[in-house]
């Protein structure tokens, strides 16, 4: 969308070298030829008023309006008696990017993972906690803060961590990050400056992300296998690994649970081999047919950096997340944090610390639940009536389930056929590190599809999951 200026004159960054042989008209002219043709100055976007535009360069009103006039003749600008100039709609469409030939179908129901409810966002409970957040912040709040977070927020976390999830969580050892993205990379940083050389990550799981963070903080990444308890630790303890990245509460992507031997396990490797488990606590909150499951970080929290994050409970936008850290790490992630961004933004963090005390969140998480449990019910209904010799997993908490294709099923052709009849489906080989599609399984997201849409784009692909067509 253009910008649009209300009253005050819209600023443009335009340099001249009055030291150049170029005339200063040439100079003007291309640079505003180059900021349109290079998107800096948008389709329908308003120029500054020549009297403007000639002062913030310092030079004459009549040389600026020498320079509109030409671009007005090339086509670059156009104006109406009275109005001001702007960028002129066909001003870009040679320089645009081409239109690709093989156009991608719009997905008409989208089983993309990861993704909550975006339309139950509680805007107005948002709202209401920004406008309280900015009422009550003192001045100084407004400063550069502890880059930690917050201290209102971290205390709130904290009390609400060790209510929810059990967890061992001291608000001084919380340092609030942004979402699960950020906090995964500041970890494996700090890890990899204390000596830590490889890192372990489940598999299935998330290669692209680990591996990319892991990269990033010059350390190699494993993958280990996970079975129908969670973790291999046998296998993990035969990696030189001294960090593993893990799912305890639900799996991603296969939803089982970490087997509380394993967990016990986990811990002991950990243990032995002076290690870090960094604990992704991503979908915990929605959990359906079972007792709650803790954090893993509650049993062991000089082991264990937990992280969490409000994209599956709230909405990813936000970019909150946080991360409880063992005592010793708490300093050097504080440290990185700040040499990162200086802290995440302070009004955020006062709004959601309103948004918990207030008991709004724990309200939307609640009506939440029921949400995803009726849109679980609608797609275990539509795979039942549709394909029904397709098993399904991983349902036990969060908004994703693993469905299980028939033997001899094509992950990829299924996935393919699906997108050609508008309905988004994605392969586990994707979580995979070898991409493997064998045996042949979706992992599909039902977070942000309503009822009706599950019906219907089960119903379009039944035939395709059962191996039928
Ligand atoms: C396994 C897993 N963990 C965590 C997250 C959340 O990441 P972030 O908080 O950076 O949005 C996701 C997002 O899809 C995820 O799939």
């Amino acid at each position: 969308m253009p910008l649009e200026w209300s009253s005050s004159p819209p600023e443009l960054l335009l340099a001249v070298d009055r030291t150049s042989s170029r005339p200063l008209r040439a100079q003007v002219e291309h640079g505003l030829r180059d900021a349109i043709r290079t998107g800096r100055l948008r389709v329908g976007e308003r120029l500054p008023s020549t009297r403007e535009f000639a002062r913030a360069l310092g030079l004459s009103r009549g040389l600026v309006q020498e320079c509109y006039a030409q671009l007005l003749a090339e086509g670059y600008l156009v104006t109406r008696a009275g109005s001001a100039t702007r960028v002129a709609a066909g001003a870009v469409a040679q320089t645009g990017p081409a239109p690709s030939s093989g156009e991608t179908p719009r997905l008409t129901v989208d089983f993309r993972t990861g993704v909550p409810d975006l339309r139950s966002f509680p805007v107005d409970d948002w709202l209401w906690a920004t406008r309280e957040a900015a009422r009550t912040l003192p001045t100084a709040a407004l400063d550069y803060g502890d880059p930690r977070g917050s201290a209102a927020l971290r205390e709130v976390l904290a009390a609400y961590l060790r209510r929810v999830r059990a967890a061992a969580a001291d608000p001084e050892h919380i340092v609030v990050c942004g979402g699960y993205a950020q906090g995964l990379t500041l970890a494996l940083h700090v890890l990899a400056r204390g000596g830590v050389r490889t890192v372990a990550y489940e598999n299935p799981g998330s290669p692209v992300a680990v591996g990319e963070a892991a990269a990033a903080a010059g350390l190699r990444a494993v993958p280990v296998p996970v079975d129908e308890h969670g973790l291999d630790v046998d296998a993990l303890a035969a990696t030189d690994a001294r960090a593993v990245v893990v799912t305890p509460a639900h799996q991603w992507p296969t939803g089982v649970l970490l087997a509380p031997e394993r967990r016990l396990a986990l811990l002991a490797w950990a243990r032995d081999r002076d290690a870090v488990v960094i604990e992704d606590d991503y979908d915990a909150e929605f959990r359906y047919d079972r007792e709650p499951v803790g954090a893993l970080q509650g049993l062991a929290p000089d082991l264990v950096i937990a992280i969490g994050t409000v994209s599956k409970s709230l909405v990813p936008a936000l970019r909150i997340g946080w991360m409880v850290c063992p005592p010793h790490l708490a300093g050097p992630v504080t440290e990185h944090k700040h040499r990162s961004d200086r802290g995440s933004p302070t009004l955020d963090q006062h709004a959601l610390a309103r948004l918990i005390e207030s008991g709004r969140f724990d309200r939307h998480l609640r009506r939440m639940r029921t949400t995803y449990a009726l849109r679980r019910t609608a797609l275990l209904d539509a795979l039942a009536e549709h394909a029904p010799g397709v098993r399904v997993t991983g349902l036990a908490a969060g908004f994703h389930a693993v469905a299980h294709l028939p033997e001899g099923v094509d992950e990829q052709a299924v996935v393919a056929a699906a997108k050609a009849r508008s309905v988004g489906l994605y392969g586990m080989s994707g979580q995979h590190a070898s991409h493997s599609a064998t045996p042949p399984r979706l992992v599909l997201g039902f977070g942000n599809v309503g009822e009706r849409a599950i019906a219907e784009g089960v119903a379009a692909v039944g035939d395709l999951l059962a191996g039928r067509s």
